[in-house]
């Protein structure tokens, strides 16, 4: 191929292969190794994320091991499956995606298990107009394939099991991910041969044909080793989690967010944050959370799938799912938050206080110790401690409401459906069944009795 035409290829349609048909032996695990989680989402989940930020025309995912349920958890993501039933090696993978891609197309080959791998970093590899692999230094090369360069270009790549002792000393190695044209690569690929040490079809072969073809590989260079690093065990997961969320906190800070330690937070979903936004340590975020101007997480605080308002202060220590502000709002510590509570302006849900399905109208509050569940609350509302919202008969669930203005006094139980009018006051340790009406006082409450002269029983002797 002509310089000329290689030079047009970065205009051809980019098919990415990823390859996810490996076993995992090492990760000893129940779970496929390309769904084990990394920064909250499978493996597989961000190299597809990649794919697609590169535009591909198509991806195709060649998969085995665990088959069902790696295609589940990809159910209704536009891929092309393609199945490897035996794992005969890397090239044999490549080879079985091709007929679905065409000639005029060009192959960007990605791993499943290398999730690491910056947009940054990519570009430069698909910026090669020809064929390109993606190469790292490292003091530790262990089982990866050595890279055999030559002014800069690729002669060869050798795998650790077929090196010679000197070819082992070399410390550039193979990450795996490169870009070929469709068409040559189609070539090399059916000239193969199972002649290693692993009787597999290596993809790394490709790379002595195109030297011998004078057309040698350029080896584009991670920005640092670990960016390129597949996971074959939970401990080199475990790096590479902690690498990636340092490379997302370090992006929100990008934007402003302040974090008390950068290693100390974990970010597990789309977060987006305004201004001033500070997160203690030990604070976990998950799903989709939306933090506004200037709210603050106290430490050891999880928050999913939740919106805060500008303001909102969350203090240590709480269980947040499903939770809107307006903003303003106090929370914790220990406070838990669930699915479905929506709290206006100005609100206040104090130390174990267990919300779900409620909301909360302005500037009320629930400061200690209660359970407001199926509850529909007013503006200006007390909630005493140790109230409950009895919601649940043991078949259905019923819903409580408490109008504006009113005062729960504590120790009080609301038995669903039950409404409470405006400014109503609930006398403490009442057990409400009826509505109670606006205004005034209502509560239920036995006598309290007073035994002159009573005495506590003396102690029985045992011996
Ligand atoms: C391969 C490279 C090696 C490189 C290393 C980087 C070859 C021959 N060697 O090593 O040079 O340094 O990756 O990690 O390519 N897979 C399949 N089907 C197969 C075999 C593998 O889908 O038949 C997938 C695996 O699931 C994995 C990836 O390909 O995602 C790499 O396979 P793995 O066995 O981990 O790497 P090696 O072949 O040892
Ligand atoms: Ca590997």
């Amino acid at each position: 191929m002509s310089k000329a035409v290689a030079g047009t290829l970065t205009n051809a349609p980019l098919h990415v292969v990823i390859l996810a048909a490996g076993k995992g032996t090492r990760m000893h695990s129940a779970r496929a190794k390309v769904l084990q989680p990394l920064a909250g989402k499978p493996m597989l989940a961000h190299v597809i994320a990649l794919a697609q930020h590169a535009q591909a025309a198509r991806i195709h995912v060649v998969y085995g091991h665990q088959a069902e349920q790696v295609r589940a958890a990809f159910a209704n993501t536009e891929l092309n499956w393609v199945l490897q039933a035996a794992q005969n090696g890397t090239g044999h993978a490549v080879q079985l995606a091709m007929p679905d891609i065409p000639d005029d197309a060009r192959v960007l080959v990605l791993y499943g298990d290398a999730p690491a791998l910056s947009m940054a970093t990519l570009q430069r590899l698909l910026a090669m107009p020809d064929l390109a692999v993606l190469v790292s230094n490292t003091a530790q090369p262990g089982s990866l394939g050595r890279m055999i360069l030559d002014a800069g270009k690729v002669q060869a790549i050798v795998e650790a099991k077929d090196a010679s002792a000197a070819q082992l000393e070399i410390t550039t190695i193979n990450t795996g991910m490169l870009i070929a044209p469709a068409a040559d690569l189609r070539r090399w690929l059916a000239k193969l041969q199972p002649n290693n040490q692993q009787k597999e079809l290596y993809l790394t072969d490709i790379f002595a044909f195109a030297a011998a073809e004078s057309r040698p590989a350029s080896a584009v260079y991670t920005s640092d080793y670990t960016e390129g690093m597949g996971a074959n065990d939970a401990w080199e997961l475990a790096q590479l989690e902690r690498y990636v969320q340092l490379r997302l906190v370090r992006e929100l800070c990008a934007k402003g967010l302040r974090v008390a330690d950068p290693a100390r937070v974990e970010l597990r979903g789309q977060i987006v944050c305004g201004q001033d936004v500070e997160l203690d340590v030990g604070v976990i975020l998950e799903g989709t959370v939306h933090l506004a101007d200037g709210c603050k997480i106290g430490p050891y605080t999880r928050i999913k799938d939740s919106t805060l308002g500008p303001g909102t202060q969350i203090a240590s220590h709480c269980d947040v799912d499903g939770l809107t502000t307006a903003g303003d709002c106090q929370i914790g510590p220990f406070a838990r938050i669930r699915a479905g509570t929506q709290l206006a302006k100005g609100c206040k849900i104090g130390n174990f206080v267990e919300t779900k399905k409620a909301q909360l109208g302005a500037h009320s509050k629930a400061s200690h110790l209660s359970y407001l569940g199926d509850a529909v609350i007013g503006q200006d509302v007390n909630i005493g401690a140790g109230t409950i919202t009895c919601n649940y008969d043991g078949v259905n669930k019923f819903v409580t409401e408490i109008a504006d203005g009113v005062f729960v006094g504590s120790n009080t139980a609301l038995v669903a459906p039950v409404k409470l009018a405006k400014n109503t006051t609930i006398g403490a340790g009442s057990v409400i069944t009826k509505n109670a009406p606006e205004g005034g006082l209502t509560l239920t409450r036995s006598e309290q009795k007073h035994i002159a002269g009573w005495k506590r029983k003396p102690a029985i002797k045992t011996r």
